[in-house]
Order: structure tokens, then sequence, then C-alpha cells
């Protein structure tokens, strides 16, 4: 009986899918932190963190994350991916209340930050990922985001590394079977050049479609839009920013 329950353990390990090995080229930790900053992701991080079981695929129909409960009840799911300190994900939590909206950044000085923004005004429709954005889309039921923020990815600019940025098929495929089909992606950049490789590669995709009807669609911002730290920096060092929606067909 001891046996045979062992030989089950390891069928179900042997039949779950190895975890994909992925390079992240960017940052995870910056200046030292401050002694109640390492106090806050202690504290503050654990209770809004999604739980993300180590080898949970939800393309193979395996514990796909149960928004439900994370967020105690249905409700629309937003993505931000890459938050940075947060602003922008608080002042859209907090204009949309009935949303949910979960952050992914494996920036440890970001998420810092982030929670001392939620130490300050508490929003309890964010949940967190403080990690990389492919780890948990694995783990996102099909079709579960009803939006989702690209805002200022990491520019990549030199040409072989190109293949790093967010807009392309290892990041755009996952992303498409997590969305809900009429959903919308919004992405800011200040970098033409990634605005190009975005647009070139929706163009590619038949999941995803730009349709612009004017220019304004990419030179003026959302409506409820909220400027970030790497937009100010962007306008301060002269560069123009692009917005651009895709719509998840
Ligand atoms: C240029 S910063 C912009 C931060 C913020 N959105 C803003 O506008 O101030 C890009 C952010 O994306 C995050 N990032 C990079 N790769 C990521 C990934 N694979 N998953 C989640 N976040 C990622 C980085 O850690 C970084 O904080």
């Amino acid at each position: 009986m001891r046996d045979s329950a062992i030989g089950l353990t390891r069928e179900k390990e042997i039949a779950r899918p190895p975890k994909p090995i992925r390079n992240f080229y960017g940052r995870r930790y910056g200046k030292r932190l401050r002694q109640a900053q390492r106090q806050l992701l202690d504290q503050a991080l654990d209770p809004i963190s999604v739980p993300l079981e180590p080898h949970s695929f939800s393309s193979t129909g395996q514990s796909p994350l149960d928004l439900q409960k994370l967020f105690g009840g249905k409700r629309p799911v937003w993505l931000e991916v890459g938050f940075g300190s947060g602003e922008h994900m608080v002042h859209q939590a907090q204009l949309h209340s009935d949303i949910g909206i979960i952050g992914c950044e494996p920036f440890v000085n970001g998420v810092a930050s982030l929670l001392s923004k939620l130490r300050d005004s508490p929003c309890s429709n964010i949940r967190i990922h403080a990690g990389d954005v492919r780890d948990l889309m694995d783990c996102l039921p099909r079709h579960a985001l009803s939006r989702v923020f690209l805002i200022y990815p990491d520019p990549w600019p030199k040409k072989r590394h190109h293949r790093r940025r967010f807009m392309t098929p290892e990041y755009l495929q996952p992303l498409a079977d997590v969305m809900k089909p009429g959903s919308y992606l919004r992405l800011a950049t200040d970098i033409a050049d990634y605005a190009r490789q975005a647009v070139e590669e929706i163009s590619f995709s038949t999941e995803f479609e730009w349709e612009p009807s004017r220019q304004e669609d990419w030179q003026v911002p959302w409506n409820d839009w909220l400027s970030t730290r790497y937009e100010h920096k962007a306008l301060r060092d002269g560069r123009t920013p692009i917005y651009l929606t895709f719509k998840r067909l």
C-alpha cells in the first residue's frame, strides 16, 4: 500500500511538465534597501502575493490560478507588466475599484516602493507577483484578463537584444491565450523603434490588431492615464511618448 502511494506520487510528479528554463535579463536589485523597506517586504508582500505553484501550468489544465479566490469575489481582472514603483497601477486600482489588478515586477526595489505607497493609501484590489510575468502567464486561466498595461517596458535598444523585448512572440503568444477576446493591451513607450517593432509584430499576429483611426490615437494618452517615473524622465530628456492600443481579437 505504501509502495502504491509512493508510486502515485511519483507518477504525479512525472506527469507535471517541467518548468521552462528562462533567462531574465533585467535587474532584480538596485540600491541597498532601508530597514523600513525590508520590513515592508517581509510583512506586507505575502498577504497580497499571487500564490504561484512553481510547476502549475494552466495550458495543460493543471491547477490554473483561482482568480475569484485571489480577489475574494468575481470581478474583471487586469494586469500591469513591469509596474516599476507602482504609481500607474495604484492610480488605476483606485480609479476602477470594481476591478482586480495583478502587478508583476521582478525589481525588488520597485516592489518595496509600491508597498510603501499601499501603506500610505491602502488599496484592496491589488495583487502582486514579484517576479517574471511569464511565470504568471503560465498559471492564468485562458481568457482571464480584461485589460493589460505595458507601460514603458525595458527598451533593449541594441539590435541584438531586440528579441528580449516584450512585444515578441515569446511574450505575445502566452499573453494572447490569457486575454479575453475583445480586450485591450495598452503600450506606452518613448522609443520609436520599440513602437515600430510592436506594430510590426502585431501585424504578423492573427490574435491582435492595431486600428488607429487618427494620429491622436498614438500621440495622446488615454483618458485615465497617469504619467510614470519613466515618462517623466523621457520628457525631461526630450523624447516623445507613443501610446498604442492593441485589441485582442
Ligand atoms: C523601464 S521600467 C518602467 C517601469 C514603470 N512601468 C514606469 O513606467 O515607470 C520597465 C520595468 O519592467 C520590468 N520588467 C522587465 N522584464 C519583466 C518581466 N519579464 N516581467 C515583469 N516585469 C518586467 C523591469 O523590472 C522594470 O521595472
